[in-house]
């Protein structure tokens, strides 16, 4: 073997480690973006719990309660002629349909059964204002 073949060699053998470090290097990147992946797409979920949770306005809900009369009825703890909003809630949780439910009870005057065993119309709502009515519905959702 002549000098420049050694060299040569050298040279093949540099090449070599510096493919299989550039292998393991996009290895290691594609391992660690997979990882950010994950951790983002967790962030956005986890986002998205928190930003429904604050969403919702506890002081614009129960002012409109008071002004459509709902507390003469309910109230968020107590049983009165209709069902404490923790029980309501309780009832709802993890259902998907919920808050479409909740916002038809309170947009068109079905039948409501009293504790008396009467049946009459459900207080209609007054506002029309989709906004304000899901909010006051996703906080009796949250009691
Ligand atoms: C005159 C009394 C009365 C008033 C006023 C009243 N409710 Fe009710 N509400 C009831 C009764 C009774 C029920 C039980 C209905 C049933 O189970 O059939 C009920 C049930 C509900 C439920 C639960 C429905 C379900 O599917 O379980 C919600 C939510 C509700 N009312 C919200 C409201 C809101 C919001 C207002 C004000 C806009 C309001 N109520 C005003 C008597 C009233």
């Amino acid at each position: 073997m002549g000098l420049s073949e050694i060299v040569d060699n050298d040279v093949l053998c540099n090449d070599i480690i510096i493919l299989v470090h550039t292998i393991n290097l996009k290895r290691q990147a594609i391992k660690q973006f997979r990882v950010l992946l994950v951790l983002v797409l967790w962030g956005m979920i986890w986002s998205a719990f928190a930003a429904n949770a604050v969403d919702v306005d506890a002081d614009a809900a129960k002012v409109l309660a008071r002004q459509n009369g709902c507390v003469k009825c309910h109230s968020v703890e107590k049983e009165k002629d209709g069902p404490a909003y923790k029980k309501v809630a309780e009832k709802y949780r993890g259902k998907a349909n919920a808050e479409e439910r909740l916002i038809t009870h309170v947009t068109t005057g079905e039948k409501a059964k009293f504790p008396d065993g009467h049946e009459e119309e459900h207080k209609v709502i007054k506002t029309k204002d989709l906004p304000e009515i899901k909010n006051l519905i996703g906080w009796i959702l949250a009691q």
